[in-house]
């Protein structure tokens, strides 16, 4: 008898994880690496927010809460949904779980019976398939070619949808491509959704307020008013508010799921820290003075990394409307030769070829089922990024030497 059960058999520990952990242990052995494998903020916790917090210590308020979340908060959730989403929602309509991705993982466990389909456009968030088979269904990977702008057609949708799809999963902007769905767009794959009632929407929008330029966000409950009824909002203070410790994630949809959601919840963590959710109140109810600032500052990172990834050999990436993600096109690279020889053949080569020659720890594509790209992560200082993308571009210009001799 196995200690461990057969339902992880399948499962793989998070790519972006696993990268930051080799570039930790580079790093604990004095190599200067600089880490662009994270998928979180480098700024820290806006001080109105920090200080809600300690108030909510000061305050007692440290004991166990609803499982839903405190009221507050969740009137606070309501508020912004209908605010700044035109969704109107009930509080018993509102759950809150330690992050984002609690909500999602729950989402998914209260709904599925084994065997039934989960659509997930790729490249995907690294957690979506296998949050999909710890609850026992089967994620139904749609390819969404960088042609495309990485995004779900109507008709690649219409195609992946059987008798036993039980969620199709958007997530604009997009980690780990920032592609962004616009209002138009939504309504299109709204058009398909139609005919097919049975199937319902996850919307993860945790990078609502990443994004650039010309680009919008949307979502589907207000994109499609009429499926509001089939569609779970997920979204968080994570990445806005820069708060990804804090454990903060927020769904709202049909009251029988999120009332699952909450038995589910209510067996396992209970609730997210109370703490948390008095800072949370703050983060998505009080100033929000420091959301531009984050923007204008992730917005020029991006351009920087962009146009210097655009000029280094074999590299190419289109410019991302949102999230804080550039992933880059390294089909040129593959094939080519390192000093030592080695042939790089995918792009996990490629991203250990650069965490060890360059010292730039990045995440291949395939750890978001997409390849041959490299998602490199824009949340650090214009400094490091500039570091970075010398380092390399070095290394690519090393290799298409050693290609040329
Ligand atoms: C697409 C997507 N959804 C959800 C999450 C999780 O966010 P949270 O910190 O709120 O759990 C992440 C974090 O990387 C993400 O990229």
């Amino acid at each position: 008898m196995s200690l461990v059960s057969s339902r992880l058999k399948s499962i793989r520990p998070s790519e972006t994880k696993a990268m930051t952990a080799r570039a930790a242990a580079l790093k604990a052995q004095g190599h200067q690496v600089i880490t662009l494998s994270q998928g979180e903020p480098d700024f820290d916790t806006p001080l109105n927010i920090v200080e809600a917090g300690i108030q909510a210590i000061r305050h007692g308020r440290t004991r166990y809460t609803a499982v839903a979340g405190v009221a507050p908060l969740r009137e606070a959730i309501r508020d912004k949904l209908a605010r700044e989403n035109g969704l109107n929602y009930s509080i018993d309509q509102i759950t809150v779980g330690c992050g984002a991705k609690q909500v999602v993982f729950n989402a998914l466990f209260a709904s599925l019976e084994p065997g039934e389909e989960v659509i997930i456009p790729a490249p995907c968030w690294v957690s979506y398939p296998d949050m999909v088979r710890l609850a026992g269904g089967d994620p139904m990977i749609v390819n969404c070619p960088e042609a495309h702008g990485f995004k779900l057609t109507p008709e690649g949708l219409e195609k992946a949808i059987t008798s036993r799809t039980k969620w199709l999963m958007l997530n604009s902007p997009s980690n780990p491509t920032g592609a962004v769905y616009s209002e138009t767009e939504l309504a299109a794959l709204a058009d398909v959704l139609r005919r097919h009632p049975h199937v319902y929407i996850l919307s993860d929008d945790i990078y609502e307020k990443l994004v650039y330029g010309a680009a919008r966000f949307a979502t589907m409950a207000s994109a499609a008013p009429d499926l509001f009824n089939r569609t779970v909002t997920i979204n968080g203070v994570s990445k806005t508010n820069a708060m990804t410790g804090w454990r903060v994630g927020y769904g709202a949809g049909p009251i029988e799921l999120i009332k699952a959601i909450n038995v589910i919840q209510g067996q396992t963590t209970s609730h997210t820290s109370s703490i948390s959710q008095y800072a949370a109140i703050e983060a998505i109810a009080g100033d929000q003075g420091y959301v531009p600032e984050f923007k204008a500052e992730f917005e020029k990172r991006r351009n920087l990394v962009v146009e210097r990834l655009n000029a280094a050999p074999g590299l190419s990436c289109t410019v991302p409307d949102g999230a804080f993600y550039v992933f880059a096109n390294c089909a040129d690279v593959l094939g080519q030769k390192t000093e030592a020889d080695r042939v790089i053949a995918t792009d996990t080569d490629f991203a250990m070829y650069l965490l060890e020659e360059a010292g730039v720890a990045v995440v291949p594509g395939s750890g978001f089922l997409a390849s041959p790209y490299i998602r490199i992560s824009y949340a650090s200082s214009i400094n490091d990024l500039t570091t970075a993308c010398d380092r390399i571009t070095a290394a690519c210009t090393k290799l298409s030497q050693d290609k040329a001799a």
